[in-house]
């Protein structure tokens, strides 16, 4: 099997779908493996650490396209300015694609319905299923464990006071007070890094569980009062609240926002649009030189009006709505995403080939083009809902 990593040609996208760690993996598997020339260098992993693995360093994109039986990609398809071309027509019939696709998205319903009608057996990465045998394979945990880490960063960079108590000559600086909305695993990952600055920490959610866990790293929790049935769906996921139980949520948090340093959100419901918990009146509440991070806003934002790919002051709050906050941290994100990868394709791949059983659930989930149609549920629902 020849596996080809192009380098990625969204503007800014410093990672890559394979480290010199997962090439070395693959080819002792008995692939072979294609890598564009300077793909790796956003991540700090050059042309010489992929020889050294064993890859071959390709010049060009278009013949890694070609030549190649699966390609792993970090983004979607887009369009090649360099060859004037989407990346879509520089497939072919019978490759294979595993990437982040984000099929429900309208956005790239045409790229998907392309992707189909080229015969391209194209899987995502959102689409793996939060099992414990899917956990390495889980691209999506590994960067919002990134998101969750670096956007506490980014706050404690933004923020117009320190983050941890300051015992000085001229008296004692009280400890930065943060509130992470939604503990799913960005949440908890930001909860533990703003700790670790020194920070006190408040955390609020509407599952229990993920509310113990915020415990148990040492949060005060800010109860909302959600009853758990209205709360919990089918398989502990957190469920849409009606609009009801919204009012009540951004009502309680109105009172606890007013004396917050820094808040950090990042809750959604699975395949929705990322619940407003802020509005903007809530924001003018805020104490001056606050940090809103906000790393919902592919979803639309918890924040009513975050910036969505930006940072702006507005009403003396810092609201930062960065997107590829994984990206700001390539080594570290690439790497996790390309074990991610690498675990993923070992299991699809038998005798060399890969293999698809569609009855296998992370098979069905991440499954989006095969046989010349598009299978995904969520994106064919999506797409007949417009
Ligand atoms: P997750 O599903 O693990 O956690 C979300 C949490 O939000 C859950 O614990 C859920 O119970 C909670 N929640 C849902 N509705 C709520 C409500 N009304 N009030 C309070 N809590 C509520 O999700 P994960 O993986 O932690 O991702 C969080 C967000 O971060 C997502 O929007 C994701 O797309 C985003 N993300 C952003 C990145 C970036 O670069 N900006 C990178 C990675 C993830």
């Amino acid at each position: 099997m020849i596996i080809g990593i192009p380098k990625e040609i969204m503007p800014g996208e410093a990672r890559i779908a394979a480290s010199p760690e997962t090439v070395k993996k693959f080819i002792a598997d008995g692939a072979t493996v294609l890598v564009e020339h300077k793909a790796g260098e956003g991540s700090f992993y050059f042309d010489e650490a992929y020889k050294a693995a064993g890859a071959e360093i390709i010049v060009s994109a278009e013949e890694i396209f070609n030549k190649a039986d699966l390609i792993l990609k970090v983004k979607e398809p887009l369009f090649n300015n360099e060859f004037n071309k989407h990346e879509v027509d520089l497939m072919h019939p019978g490759q294979y694609l595993i990437t982040f696709i984000h099929p429900a998205s309208p956005v790239n319903h045409e790229m998907v319905r392309q992707l189909a009608d080229r015969g391209v057996i194209s899987m995502t990465l959102d689409g793996i299923p939060r099992i414990s045998r899917a956990q390495n394979m889980d691209a999506l945990t590994s960067m919002s464990t990134c998101a969750g880490y670096k956007g506490m960063l980014l706050a404690a960079n933004a923020m117009s006071k320190f983050m941890p108590p300051m015992f000085t000559a001229v008296g004692s600086i009280q400890p930065a007070k943060v509130l992470v909305i939604g503990v799913g695993v960005g949440g908890l990952q930001a909860l533990a890094t703003a700790k670790r600055l020194g920070a006190v920490t408040y955390a609020t959610d509407i599952r229990p569980a993920a509310i113990e866990q915020a415990q148990s790293l040492g949060a005060k929790v800010v109860d909302m009062g959600i009853p758990a049935e209205m709360a919990i769906a089918e398989g502990g996921y957190a469920k849409d609240l009606p609009e009801e139980w919204l009012i009540k949520e951004r009502a309680k948090l109105r009172e606890v926002l007013k004396d917050m340093d820094v808040v950090f959100l990042s809750a959604l419901v699975p395949g929705k649009i990322a619940p407003v918990l802020i509005t903007e009146e809530m924001v003018k509440e805020m104490p001056n030189g606050s940090v809103i991070v906000d790393i919902s806003i592919d979803q639309g934002g918890n924040c009513d009006i975050t910036p969505a790919g930006k940072t702006e002051v507005k009403h003396g709050v810092t609201l930062i709505g960065i997107k590829n906050i994984p990206g700001m941290l390539p080594t570290s994100s690439t790497w996790m995403f390309s074990n991610n990868v690498y675990n993923l394709v070992k299991y699809l791949v038998k005798d060399g080939k890969i293999e698809l059983d569609r009855s296998d659930e992370i098979v069905d989930s991440i499954l989006v083009t095969i046989d010349g149609k598009v299978v995904h549920t969520g994106a064919l629902e999506a797409m007949n809902k417009q």
